[in-house]
């Protein structure tokens, strides 16, 4: 166990703080006054700001972000793990951002758009799955040193990791009720859980270029999890076997999988690095555990993408 203990550094004072959420009022630049600031400053950074803050500050609220860490043991290695949970979030919350832009272009035709930006997710995931090398840093003992402080509190109930789940089709009524008494939550939750998820967007797609689509796979419950359809898997085959009338289909195929295969990294990883640092005991959010963690990581999103392999 790390015998050394954190010091603790204040870094903001939480009175000066505006906790608001919205976006603080500040004024817009310019070329034209970029030039100036600079003409004045003779090429110098700006160090004069009015009032109790700066525009860096206020454009993204920094402040009140960097008042948000707050270790509850003596334990080292708490701060990295606070650190990196909320880096998590924001990386969910970007990564969400892409998919529904994303399913947004896939439904206006617009594959180019719908494909710049679905590269833009996966080279986040790439970076999601590397804050576990940092994670990993975090031991056995150091954990312990922790763990009982975070109560019953759970990744698993992270509802921003929920909402990329449901963005991508992994629908789960079960796991969205864990939200259901937060009523600042739960609208969003319980709409993407009912809404139609980037994949099926990518299928109507597929039925609108005229590959033939079941319309069991056009018209479901979108609040249930996604299962292989053999049309589906038909028309991917097309797609793949003769590439030239579908490129931008193939493309897209192509991209998804690889959003898909991201995807499995991540939960790999986390597999690995939870069994490294507690081994066989339960989770804190009720689950098994580990052996949990290793059957997610059998999830696929897109299941055709990879069954149309085989064929
Ligand atoms: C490094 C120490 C960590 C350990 C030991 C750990 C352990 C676990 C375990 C055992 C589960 C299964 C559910 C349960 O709690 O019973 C789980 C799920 C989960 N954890 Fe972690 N976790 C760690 C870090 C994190 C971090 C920093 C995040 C980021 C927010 C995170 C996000 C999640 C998510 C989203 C799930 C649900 C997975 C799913 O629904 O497929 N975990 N974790």
């Amino acid at each position: 166990m790390p015998a050394y203990r954190p010091l603790k550094v204040t870094v903001v004072d939480p009175n000066g703080v505006d906790s608001s959420p919205n976006a603080r009022p500040m004024s817009t630049a310019s070329d034209e006054s970029r030039a100036t600031t600079a003409a004045e400053t003779g090429g110098q950074p700006s160090i004069d700001f009015e009032g109790t803050s700066n525009p860096y500050i206020d454009y993204q609220s920094i402040d009140l972000l960097l008042s948000l860490q707050h270790p509850r043991s003596t334990g080292y290695d708490e701060m990295c793990f606070i650190v990196m949970g909320q880096v998590k979030e924001l990386l969910f919350r970007g990564i969400h951002h892409e998919l529904v832009n994303a399913k947004h272009q896939i439904d206006q035709d617009q594959l180019e758009a719908a494909m710049e930006i679905l590269h833009r997710a996966v080279v986040f995931l790439d970076y999601l799955a590397d804050s576990w090398n940092v994670l990993s840093t975090i031991s056995s003992d150091g954990f312990n040193q922790f763990r009982d402080s975070l109560g019953t509190a759970s990744g698993q109930l992270s509802f921003m990791y929920r909402h990329v789940e449901f963005a991508l089709g992994n629908k789960s009524r079960r796991l969205a009720d864990a939200h259901r008494n937060l009523p600042h939550i739960w609208p969003g939750i319980e709409n993407a859980l009912n809404s139609p998820s980037l994949y099926d967007s990518v299928i109507a797609l597929l039925s609108r270029r005229g590959l033939p689509i079941a319309n069991s796979a056009l018209d479901r419950d979108w609040a249930e999890p996604y299962q292989l359809n053999q049309s589906v898997q038909d028309a991917w085959r097309m797609v793949y076997q003769d590439r030239q009338p579908y490129e931008d289909l193939y493309g897209l195929g192509e991209q998804l999988l690889l959003l898909d295969t991201q995807f499995s990294v991540y939960r790999w990883r986390h597999y690995v690095t939870v069994e490294r640092i507690i081994g066989n005991k339960p989770g804190t959010g009720g689950s098994s555990g580990v052996a949990w963690l290793e059957a997610v990581t059998k999830l696929r999103f897109f299941p055709e993408l990879w069954s149309v392999r085989s064929s």
